[in-house]
């Protein structure tokens, strides 16, 4: 990096040494033979569930006009292959190690964050909690703000480590979710999961997923995104992690500008595995190029309405 730049963020007392780091599910450990961990802001493996599960029915992902949609149903090896196979080999990087967490109930929830949380190299938690619930008619826990702040409250019991809220993107009013999260005891939000969405193939009438419906990923989803960001900047004093069709450092910063103090990257490593290190490499020649000292003066920097009629009219 560039002598003078700083470019660490404070993510809910976490300080990461870069705003980005991969989305949970878009990154595994075969990607170390092509970037380097180390240079990455953080490490969030693959969401664990408490058994070992295989996934949903193929087929689980289709492409579609800029993104694709994926129903893996968090295919897992289960807690136990988690603390004994994948914490360990995470633990040879400098770059800290976020759990993604999910689960069919809160007690659930409550149980895993208790064991992963006590773990000394996992730094934080990062709860899923856009996955349906199955004693909930399949909702997702997130769709609800009275069941989010259950969740959140009973997890920060287990632990004093950083809980990063990844929120669901198929909501009416994120930012009473956004805001049940943070009144029950969060110390980051992740804007957010995949949309609900369904492609059909015209020729065999056939949907594309084999579970009928999946999660949008990709460029096509960053504008809603984008607008989440902003909207739950507007409502909480949370550091916001935003995730959701990053593919360039552009694509990066206009979510800082937004209100994001980080980045998730989870589309773009299937598109090219040098991604993260990509967009790590722009922000700063934006931040060159535009004489930033501080990454701190991205964050929230959009100008609108007031700053905007300041200057232009
Ligand atoms: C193949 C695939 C698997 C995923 N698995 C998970 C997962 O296990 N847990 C999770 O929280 N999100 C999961 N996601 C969602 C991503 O973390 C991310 O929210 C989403 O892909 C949007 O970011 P992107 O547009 O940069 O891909 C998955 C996404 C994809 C494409």
């Amino acid at each position: 990096m560039k002598k003078g730049l700083k470019m660490a963020v404070d993510i809910g007392g976490m300080t990461i040494a870069n705003p980005v780091m991969p989305a949970s599910g878009a990154f595994g450990e075969g990607m170390d033979k092509l970037i380097d961990f180390n240079l990455l802001g953080a490490l969030v493996p693959k969401s664990i569930t408490k058994y070992p599960q295989r996934g949903n029915r193929n087929p689980r992902a289709c492409e579609t006009q800029g993104g694709m949609i994926n129903s893996i149903g968090i295919q897992s090896k289960g807690i136990d292959h988690y603390l004994q196979e994948t914490i360990p080999y995470y633990e040879q990087y400098c770059a800290p190690l976020i759990s993604s967490i999910s689960a069919e109930s809160i007690d659930e929830f409550v149980e895993m964050s208790n064991i992963i949380a006590s773990v000394p190299s996992v730094v934080a938690l990062e709860l899923n909690i856009s996955c349906p619930n199955l004693k909930n008619n399949g909702q997702a826990f997130g769709m609800s703000d009275a069941i989010t702040y259950q969740l959140v409250d009973r997890v920060r019991e287990t632990t004093d480590k950083p809980i990063l809220v990844k929120l669901t993107p198929n909501v009416t009013d994120i930012q009473s979710i956004a805001l049940a999260a943070e009144r029950a005891g969060a110390d980051s939000l992740v804007v957010a999961n995949t949309p609900l969405a369904m492609a059909i193939d015209i020729h065999s009438r056939r949907p594309k997923i084999g579970n009928v419906m999946g999660g949008l990923s990709g460029p096509a989803i960053k504008p809603i995104i984008v607008r989440q960001i902003y909207q739950v900047h507007e409502v909480s004093r949370l550091p916001i992690i935003g995730c959701g069709g990053v593919m360039t450092a552009n694509d990066a910063i206009e979510m800082m500008l937004a209100g994001a103090s980080a980045v998730q990257v989870g589309t773009a490593n299937f598109v090219s595995p040098t991604a993260m290190i990509d967009i790590i490499q722009g922000i700063q020649t934006y931040m060159e190029e535009h004489q930033l000292y501080h990454i701190d003066k991205l964050i929230g920097g959009v100008m609108v309405r007031n700053q905007w009629e300041k200057d232009y009219i």
